[in-house]
């Protein structure tokens, strides 16, 4: 395991998933960890994060030397170079010169961390103070205009820092600098690999479950497909999978979970088929957070009473949720979380079904539990599947929600995801929700007859984690593509029109 230690920034995130990127396995602590108990945790080597811009500011969290003396290379980055030179007797200089974002660096003799890079190289920065002298024994690799230091090593120790921050995207050859430290300095092997991140996880949940049984709800996304397909390897047939279709999902995926998957995993699934309880649940609701309440307390009820029965069958200890490593590491990263998260997509459990959580996904990254999906051969539709609302097309429908206008929703879903397939711009785009707005109309033309229809509205967005999106530059002849196929080919609709609002202050979602 490689530690990143958290110094409060918002860079540990992206440097540990940088480093699983470099197939080594890498976990966050907290720099107020006590050195004693990171020592524990035997790493194989730890990155000191960036954090406040300087050593000197005031409750800038200190670094224990003893660090330094436990024989673990260590790669200090921004904040942690600072405070890895101080620590080791180098000077750190209140320059209060500031250099932020992209800057030119110059490299000398690049040493081995900065072995056969450019001699020059743009570098995202972000730091007031600077490096002046490094420490006794280590040979200085780079520098700045604003920073006469900015990069050290001392390959002996195995210790080696940088001013910039080389898990950024904008950093060249960032991705580089980390695995010469990963593989030369520290000299560790890539084998963090979906082969072996399968392997530890069926250990894992072998040791947990014993011969118990195990329940998982699967709602047609990829967490929970890939969290049940895993759990599957490792105990068969003591796992049942409980899969609810309440009719609000997209053309073919509920054939997916119910066909495809059972096909592929072998999983024994339980189908609740209940789309016309959802549907006559939500006649003439057209309020959001009141289709979203309905849709969350029928999936419960549907849920509860499937569980029951399989509990008063056989008795069921676990349930499998698919929590990623993000959540681990916001939630404080604790193991065990008690309780069961109140899950978006199943609107939170009930408090009297008592299930032990198997956690499957808790140490993965999203593109892991998509490499995890495709390792275990999850069909390709599945695992690159765009997240997707549990309430599912219900809010996607800005009135009430009619068998009719779900057909016609799912055609101009269908559609729009066909057209982005062709133009193979999946992976470039984060979601694409289709709306059909059926409380408006307008005019159209079409043959020789005046129409008077409803608008689909296309609301393509790019994003890293929802919380903030852009609105996605589709391709003209894409969109153009889309529109005339929906216009045709879906029953009253005259208009397409595209959303170009970013989040904020727009939402992804229009409900
Ligand atoms: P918004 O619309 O708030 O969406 O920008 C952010 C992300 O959350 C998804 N979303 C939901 N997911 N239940 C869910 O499981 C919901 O009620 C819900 N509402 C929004 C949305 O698709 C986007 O990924």
């Amino acid at each position: 395991t490689v530690l990143v230690v958290d110094f409060g920034a918002q860079y540990a995130q992206l440097i540990a998933r940088r480093v699983r990127e470099a197939s080594v396995y890498s976990e966050i602590v907290s720099s107020k960890m006590p050195i004693e108990e990171m020592l524990a945790k035997k790493p194989a080597a730890i990155i000191l994060s960036g954090g406040p811009s300087s050593v000197y500011a005031e409750g800038a969290p200190q670094l224990n030397p003893a660090l330094f003396e436990a024989d673990i290379p260590v790669l200090g980055i921004c904040y942690g170079f600072q405070a890895m030179a101080q620590s080791l007797g180098g000077t750190v200089a209140r320059t209060g010169q500031r250099e932020y974002g992209r800057t030119s660096l110059s490299i000398g003799d690049g040493g081995t961390l900065l072995a056969s890079m450019p001699n020059t190289l743009n570098v995202w920065m972000s730091h007031g103070d600077a490096v002046c002298k490094a420490p006794k024994g280590f040979s200085v690799l780079g520098r700045t205009a604003g920073a006469p230091v900015a990069a050290f090593e001392d390959v002996n120790r195995r210790l080696a820092g940088v001013q910039w921050h080389p898990e950024v995207l904008h950093t060249q050859w960032g991705q580089q600098v980390l695995e010469q430290f990963l593989y030369e300095i520290a000299d560790l092997t890539p084998s963090w690999t979906p082969e072996n991140m399968v392997t530890e996880a069926i250990e894992e949940i072998r040791a947990k479950v014993g011969d118990r049984r195990v329940l998982c709800a699967l709602s047609g996304g990829v967490d929970s497909a890939v969290a049940a397909a895993l759990v599957q390897q490792a105990i068969g047939s003591q796992l049942t999978c409980v899969f609810v279709d309440h009719g609000l999902l997209r053309k073919g995926e509920a054939e997916q979970v119910k066909n495809d998957f059972v096909k592929v995993t072998g999983v024994d699934l339980v189908v609740a088929d209940e789309a016309d309880r959802f549907i006559g649940a939500l006649a003439g609701v057209t309020d959001p957070e009141q289709k979203r309440k309905i849709i969350g307390r029928e999936f419960i009820r549907t849920f509860e009473a499937t569980a029951r029965d399989l509990d008063g069958e056989r008795g069921i200890d676990f349930l499998v949720q698919g929590t990623l490593y993000p959540d681990v590491v916001e939630s404080g990263g604790g193991e065990g979380a008690a309780n069961i998260k109140s899950h978006h997509n199943v609107g939170g459990l009930p408090d009297d079904l008592q299930f032990t959580l198997i956690e499957p996904l808790r140490h993965m990254f999203k593109d892991e539990v998509r490499a995890v999906g495709q390792q275990l051969g999850l069909p390709e539709e599945m695992v690159w599947r765009h997240p997707f609302p549990g309430p599912g097309l219900a809010i996607r429908i800005v009135g009430e929600v009619t068998p009719e206008r779900l057909e016609t929703l799912r055609q101009a879903d269908a559609i729009a995801r066909e057209e982005l397939t062709a133009a193979r711009l999946d992976r470039d785009i984060w979601q694409f929700p289709v709306v059909l707005l059926a409380d408006v109309r307008s005019v159209g033309v079409q043959g020789d007859g005046r129409t008077y229809g409803h608008p689909i509205v296309l609301r393509p967005v790019t994003s890293d984690d929802a919380m903030t999106a852009d609105w996605a530059r589709l391709p003209y002849e894409v969109l153009e593509k889309i529109s005339s196929r929906i216009t045709n080919e879906c029953a009253d609709i005259n208009r397409v029109t595209v959303d170009i609002t970013s989040k904020p202050p727009g939402t992804i979602e229009w409900e």
